[in-house]
């Protein structure tokens, strides 16, 4: 059974606060969609919620959090049964080679898989019973493209993405039998405060209500994997087509000149 969004769905979307995920919550809201609304921030959500008071329910939790995922847990089914869980929620942290820390690598790990991952504690139950009556469910999650090419100071970043969309399929395989699909968002560059704060070239960039219309499309369509814009998601398929000495000389070539460490 297809869970296209094109009907009236009960979503839940982490990350709903800045972004990606604020500019999602309007496209399905202004669609008549009902949401679940988290992230740690109570203020933006509550704007959001202020706009459309009948179909937005708003929850602070922290997503690496399982004891405020657990307090969670009752109100995925606000609006009835929960048929779509949208994990978004997710941290974008750069390495810096002369001063390697592996609390970056870690930071983007706990916070892109393991928060996700604990997500699923609570989203999974509530899409069985949803299953159980018969109904849609479906998991959406936001990985990246960025892990497709070995890009300089993505150690952190790329591997944790790397790992979501792995953990993403995977489920996909192990619900199949259920019923309940996943689908893996993979963006390029969008701009968000996420990436406002970067200060190289981002080829490509689109704004986060471009991102926004293309998940619900993609949504809408169906399709288990979205990946845009295509400019950038074909050129990053096409490189990694090339031998891996090349892969690596031009990852080089990209990667920052630092200061050797004292
Ligand atoms: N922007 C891009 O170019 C791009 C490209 C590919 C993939 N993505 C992915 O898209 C997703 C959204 O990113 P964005 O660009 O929209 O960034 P953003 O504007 O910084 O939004 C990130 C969202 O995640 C929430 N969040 C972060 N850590 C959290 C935590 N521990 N618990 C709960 N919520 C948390 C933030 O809310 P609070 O601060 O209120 O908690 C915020 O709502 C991320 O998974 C990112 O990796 C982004």
């Amino acid at each position: 059974m297809s869970t296209r969004v094109l009907n009236k769905s009960n979503i839940w979307l982490t990350g709903a606060s800045s972004g990606i995920g604020e500019a999602l919550v309007r496209e399905l809201a202004k669609h008549g969609h009902k949401l679940v609304i988290t992230g740690r921030r109570q203020q933006p959500l509550d704007e959001l919620a202020g706009i459309w008071p009948e179909q937005i329910h708003t929850a602070v939790a922290d997503t690496t959090s399982r004891d405020q995922l657990a307090a969670l847990s009752g109100t995925l089914n606000h609006f009835g049964d929960l048929d779509t869980v949208i994990l978004n929620a997710g941290t974008c942290e750069y390495v810096d080679i002369a001063d390697y820390d592996s609390a970056i690598i870690e930071a983007n790990l706990t916070t892109n898989v393991l928060g996700t991952a604990r997500c699923l504690d609570i989203a999974l139950p509530a899409l069985r019973a949803t299953r159980a009556k018969g109904k849609p469910a479906r998991v959406v999650i936001v990985s990246s493209s960025a892990w497709w090419f070995p890009f300089s100071r993505a150690e952190g970043y790329g591997a944790s993405k790397a790992a979501l969309t792995y953990l993403a399929q995977s489920l996909r395989a192990d619900l199949a039998a259920e019923g309940i699909e996943v689908v893996v968002v993979s963006p390029g560059f969008v701009k968000t405060p996420l990436t406002d704060r970067n200060d190289f070239p981002m080829p490509f960039m689109v704004s986060a209500e471009e991102a926004a219309h293309r998940i619900h499309q993609g949504l809408a369509k169906g399709k288990r994997e979205i990946a845009f814009p295509r400019r950038f998601t074909w050129t990053l398929k096409a490189l990694n087509c090339l031998p891996q000495t090349m892969i690596d000389r031009m990852a080089a070539s990209m990667a920052r000149k630092t200061d050797t460490p004292s």
